[in-house]
C-alpha cells in the first residue's frame, strides 16, 4: 500500500457540508478502490448516523472510550468493538460523550497529540483517513489538525464569512508552527452551490479574491440539491441513492482531483 493521507474536514461554522463531504468523499474514494477510515470527531455523531448507526449515544464503544484510554495510558478496546465496516470503508463513531473527552483534554500534557497516537498505529491499513470535525476551533479540531496531512475546507456560499475563514487559517498556521509541521491545505470546496444566484456568484468571487492566490479552490463544486438531505436521512451515500445526479458526479470529481493532486505532489518531490 502507498502512503496514507490523513485529511481533516474543517470549518468552525455549522452547516457548511463537512459531514456530507466526509461521507461522500469516502464513498467516492472507496469506489476508486481506496481503503478509507472515517473518523467521526464531532460529539453530535452526524457522520456515525450517515454511516447507518441509528443512535450513536447508545454505543458501548466510541471515540470517547478510545480518547480516554489513550489519555490514561490504559489498553484500548479490541478494534472490532469500535471499528464499524461497510466494504472498503471503516468508521470510528462518536457520540455526545466525546464532549467530555474534550474537557479532559484541557488538563492533559501533550493532549493535542492524542488522536495522532491512535491514527499512527492504524495508518498502514488505509489509503485515506478522513476526519469529520465539530463546528468549533476547540481542542477536538486542534487534535484533528495535529494528526493530519491536509485540511479540506467546505464553504457554503450562503454562510460565507471572510472573518471566519481567516480565524480557521490562523489556527492551521499555529498548528503547523507548533505541533504538526507537515500539515497543508488541500483546498477550499464550494458546497451547496446554486450557480444561478447572485449570492453564489458574489461569494465565489470573494473566495477567489481573498484566497485564490494562496489556497487552491477545487474545480469541483457541490451543487445545492434537496436530495442530499434525503440520502443523509436514509443513511445512504449519494453514489447509491442518486448514482446519476450532478451532486454525485461532483463528489466523484472531487475524489479524482484529490488523488491527482497527490500524485503530482509526489512526482514533484521525487
Ligand atoms: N449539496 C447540498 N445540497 C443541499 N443540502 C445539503 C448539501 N450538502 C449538505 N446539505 C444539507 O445541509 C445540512 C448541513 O450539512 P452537513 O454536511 O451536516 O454540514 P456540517 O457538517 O458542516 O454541519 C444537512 O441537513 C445536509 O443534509
Ligand atoms: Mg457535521
Amino acid at each position: 500500500m502507498t502512503q496514507t493521507t490523513v485529511i481533516t474536514i474543517a470549518n468552525q461554522k455549522g452547516g457548511t457540508g463537512k459531514t456530507t463531504t466526509a461521507y461522500n468523499l469516502a464513498c467516492a474514494l472507496s469506489d476508486e478502490d481506496k481503503k478509507v477510515l472515517l473518523v467521526d470527531f464531532d460529539p453530535q455523531g452526524n457522520l456515525s448516523m450517515c454511516f447507518g448507526i441509528e443512535n450513536p449515544d447508545q454505543l458501548k464503544f466510541s471515540m470517547f472510550n478510545i480518547m480516554n484510554a489513550l489519555m490514561s495510558d490504559e489498553p484500548l478496546p479490541a478494534p472490532d468493538e469500535y471499528i464499524h465496516n461497510h466494504g472498503n470503508i471503516d468508521l470510528i463513531p462518536s457520540n455526545i460523550e466525546l464532549s467530555v473527552a474534550e474537557i479532559n483534554l484541557r488538563d492533559e500534557l501533550g493532549g493535542e497529540k492524542t488522536l495522532t497516537t491512535l491514527l499512527e498505529s492504524m495508518k498502514q491499513r488505509y489509503d485515506y483517513i478522513i476526519i469529520d470535525t465539530n463546528p468549533s476551533l476547540g481542542l477536538l479540531t486542534i487534535n484533528a489538525l495535529a494528526a493530519s496531512d491536509s485540511v479540506l475546507i467546505p464553504v457554503n456560499p450562503q454562510l460565507w464569512s471572510a472573518t471566519g475563514l481567516t480565524q480557521l487559517l490562523k489556527i492551521i498556521i499555529k498548528v503547523k508552527k507548533r505541533i504538526n509541521p507537515r500539515i497543508s491545505i488541500a483546498g477550499i470546496l464550494m458546497t451547496m452551490c446554486d450557480t444561478r444566484t447572485n449570492l453564489y456568484k458574489e461569494a465565489y468571487k470573494l473566495v477567489q479574491d481573498y484566497y485564490g492566490e494562496i489556497i487552491r479552490i477545487f474545480t469541483s463544486q457541490i451543487p445545492l440539491s434537496v436530495k442530499v438531505g434525503e440520502a443523509n436521512f436514509y443513511s445512504q451515500s449519494l453514489m447509491t441513492y442518486l448514482p446519476k445526479s450532478k451532486v454525485t458526479a461532483a463528489y466523484q470529481n472531487l475524489a479524482k482531483e484529490l488523488m491527482q493532486h497527490e500524485y503530482a505532489q509526489a512526482k514533484n518531490h521525487s
